[in-house]
Parts: structure tokens; sequence; C-alpha cells
């Protein structure tokens, strides 16, 4: 089927209390794998291109093999732009055929995030595409982008920058961080639970640095309002995992060995969002 904007997969996922994984997509195995693996669970996908896909120059050709594979998919499947790093790179995915874009305007001013992606959502929603933003820098780095170890989001910065611009998905910062925890991470329901509860629109909330988070932590998330999980790391793991299981030196067994392990991860990832046994 052709690809979906994002809001629709988070519209569809909110009434059922669950959410939709966004997986990070660096070649055409780890896409191909895990369109095989929402097909296998016939369950939405999100597939992220990231600023370590794009600055080897993946922005244009990822984004057209999404086009022609989800094509063949019965499932409904999402182009989304992760950590969008300008609105110019905005406007380039929106003419490679992106269904959602993300703005991460977290490490600026809140006036100058606002302002900023403002201007991604008046060309967005023009076309019918999606807007994710970041409030409170998560900790961590990202393909080589951030870092440190971010900041909690603020129920006040929240309900201004709500205020301000209407985006259809808010990233928030709550003690979560990107690639795979060093200790066990204490993610601040509390806070989570206040922003779902702000007296206005509140956006469908997205958790970043999905990798490494145990199934209770995850389910207490979704319970709190979180209707996308970002997941990088696990899925990179797992891909160059199965490179390295296959020892006959045989590319094609090399390649199918490293979408098994692909596909496994992204099942079982999938299952869990969605609540299903
Ligand atoms: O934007 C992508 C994610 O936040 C990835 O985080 O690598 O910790 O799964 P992760
Ligand atoms: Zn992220």
């Amino acid at each position: 089927m052709p690809l979906v904007p994002m809001k629709d997969v988070l519209d569809a996922a909110a009434p059922q209390k669950t959410a939709v994984p966004a997986f990070n997509i660096d070649n055409l195995e780890i896409l191909q794998s895990l369109l095989m693996a929402a097909e296998a669970e016939q369950l939405p996908v999100i597939l992220s291109v990231g600023q370590g896909a794009i600055r080897i120059g993946r922005l244009k050709p990822l984004a057209a093999a999404v086009h022609q594979m989800a094509s063949e998919t019965s499932v409904p499947v999402v182009l989304h732009l992760d950590h969008g790093a300008s609105f110019e790179q905005t406007i380039q995915c929106l003419r490679a055929g992106f269904t959602s874009v993300m703005y991460d305007g977290s490490r600026l001013p809140l006036e100058e995030n606002i302002a900023v992606t403002r201007q991604v959502v008046a060309a967005a929603h023009a076309v019918g595409v999606s807007v994710e933003a970041e409030l409170g820098a998560i900790g961590g780095a990202e393909d080589g982008i951030g870092g440190g170890s971010g900041g909690k989001v603020s129920v006040d910065q929240v309900s201004a920058f709500l205020d301000g611009v209407g985006v259809d998905a808010l990233a928030v910062a709550i003690g979560n961080a990107h690639g795979l925890y060093k200790e066990k991470p204490h993610l601040d329901f509390d806070l989570l639970r206040s922003i779902e509860a702000l007296p206005k629109a509140v956006p469908h909330l997205v958790l970043h640095g999905g990798s490494g988070l145990d199934e209770e932590a995850i389910d207490t998330a979704i319970d709190c309002g979180i209707r996308k999980i970002n997941v990088a790391t696990e899925i990179r793991l797992a891909y160059l995992k199965g490179t390295r299981a296959a020892t006959s030196g045989d590319i094609y067994e090399t390649i199918a060995s490293a979408r098994e392990a692909v596909v496994e991860i992204a099942r079982q990832k999938l299952r869990q969002f969605a609540r299903k046994a």
C-alpha cells in the first residue's frame, strides 16, 4: 500500500493504548528486514532515516527504496525523518516523499525552537506530512548528534511550546537516552503523566532511546501516553551480529543471516509495543 502520514498510525494506536515502533534504516537489508517483520506481524511500522544515513548520501536512495518496497506490503508504513537538523533538511525530505518529518530544535532556546518548528509545520502540513518536535534534549549521542547527560523537560516548557506551535507528535526528555543504557534508566513517569494531563491538546508523545528499556518501562510508558518508540541501536547491533554469525564468506548467506537477526528483534518490538501476546 502507499505510504501513510505518521499521524494516521499514531491516531489509530491511541484508543488501543499501544505504541508504534520507529526503527532507523541504514541500508537496504535493514529496510527489507523491517518490512518483512511488519508484514509477518501485520502491524504498522515507522521507518526513520537518521542523520548518519543522510551524512553518507542515503536520503534520496532510502526514500525511493521505501516507496518501492512499501508499495508491495499490506501494512501501513511511514517514511520519517529522524532528528531533522534544519528547516532546509525537512524541505528536502518533503520533496523526497517523506510522510513525516521531525525537526529537532531541542538544543535551541524555546522561542527559537518554536519559531523554526512553526515554519516546518506550515510547510509539512500544507502537503499532508506529519511533524514531530523535541523538547528537553535527550541524553547520549545518536549518529554523532547530541551527547552529554541531556536534561528533562518541564511541564511549563511543554505547555508554552504547545501554545506556540501545533505538532502531531512530541518527543520529550524524561530521563531517556540514546544508545545502550550504562545503568538502569529511571524514566520520570510522573512527569509524563503531568504532560499528558495538561489542560490542552497534547500531541502524541514520543519516547526516544528505546534500545535497552525493559518490558516494564515500555509498558508503563505506553500507559502514560507514549505512542511512538524509537529503536535504533538494538536494530544495528542485531544486524552486525547477524553478519558475523555467517562464517562461510558467501555474501548471500551473510545477508540472509543479518536479515534473520533483524527480523527477529523487530518482530519482538512490534509485538511488544502493540501489546500482542
Ligand atoms: O531517534 C532514534 C532513537 O532515539 C534511537 O535510540 O539507539 O537508543 O534505540 P536508540
Ligand atoms: Zn532519537
